[in-house]
């Protein structure tokens, strides 16, 4: 058996790391499963994992009882606070999906330390958008600028019927994260992978029904620009069902279940 995974937060990326396992993309043992609200845990554990239940439970003590090599927090930024430190400092690798909370530069700066103490190693997978390992690998060698235009579906940023368009956030990223803390992890990925603060137009659109980012990035060695156009999650609209499939293609490479390993 692989290693010995918990997620925080069975909400709609925490089931599809769930069907993951279950499905046997990811080789792994899932040993606990943690949510404010356990019956939405249980619920999954129940369908999804005949091989063994896990623990499941509010608590972070209990979760670390159960001795996983990897947390995957899958729940919210206030997750990553009340919860990130603890784990790494064991020794445990922390998947992190709520990115927006590691702008936070003395939170970010406290988990890389006490992970480096302790051996863990933090991990923000791509998320929702692509080309991350592309920004990672220009830094070094200059990047001017990162823009990110963002255009969803009303429904998906909060609001109700409109009639057009409308801009409904123009600014830094720092500002964007703030006002709109579960819709825009994205920039936040872009913002730590380039280390420059990206610019961001965030549009509520009804004539779309996908979340669609559009990605610039200017570079001394490239150009990069890049349209991903996601379908929402069918249990979250305001998560595209991306996002989640990158976990699961995360975990396929922490877990070795991966031999032949491209595009890292
Ligand atoms: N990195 C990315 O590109 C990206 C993309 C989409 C979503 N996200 C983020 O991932 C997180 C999960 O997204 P989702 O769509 O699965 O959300 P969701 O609302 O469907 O599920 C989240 C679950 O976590 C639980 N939860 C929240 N705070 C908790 C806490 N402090 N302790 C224990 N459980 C807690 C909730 O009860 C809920 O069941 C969100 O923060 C979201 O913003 C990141």
């Amino acid at each position: 058996m692989g290693k010995r995974l918990a997620v925080i937060g069975c909400g709609a990326i925490g089931s599809v790391i769930v069907e993951g396992v279950a499905g046997g993309l990811v080789d792994a043992e899932i040993v606990a499963l943690m949510d404010v609200f356990p019956d939405k845990c249980m619920r999954l554990a129940a369908k999804r994992l005949d091989a063994g239940m896990p623990a499941v439970t509010d608590s972070l003590d209990d979760l670390l009882d159960a001795s996983p090599d990897i947390v995957v927090e899958a729940a919210s930024q206030e997750a990553v606070r009340s919860y990130g430190v603890e784990i790494v400092a064991r020794g445990i690798d922390l998947v992190v999906m709520s990115v927006g909370a590691l702008l936070d530069k003395g939170l970010r700066e406290k988990l890389v330390k006490v992970a480096h103490a302790s051996g863990a190693s933090i991990y923000v997978p791509t998320g929702a958008i692509a080309g991350l390992d592309a920004v990672r690998a220009l830094r070094p060698a200059g990047i001017y600028r990162v823009l990110l235009r963002t255009r969803k579906p009303p429904r998906a940023l909060g609001y109700g019927e409109l009639g057009a368009p409308e801009t409904v956030f123009r600014g830094k990223a720092s500002e964007a994260v703030k006002r709109f803390p579960r819709n825009i992890n994205v920039v936040a990925a872009l913002y730590l992978a380039s280390g420059v603060e990206p610019e961001v137009e965030i549009i509520a659109d009804p004539g779309v029904e996908r979340n669609i980012h559009e990605i610039t990035v200017e570079a001394e060695a490239s150009r990069i620009h890049i349209v991903v156009e996601n379908k929402p999650s069918p249990t979250n609209p305001k998560t595209s069902h991306l996002a989640a499939l990158s976990v699961v293609e995360l975990l396929r490479k922490l877990t070795g279940s991966e031999i032949l390993v491209i595009g890292t």
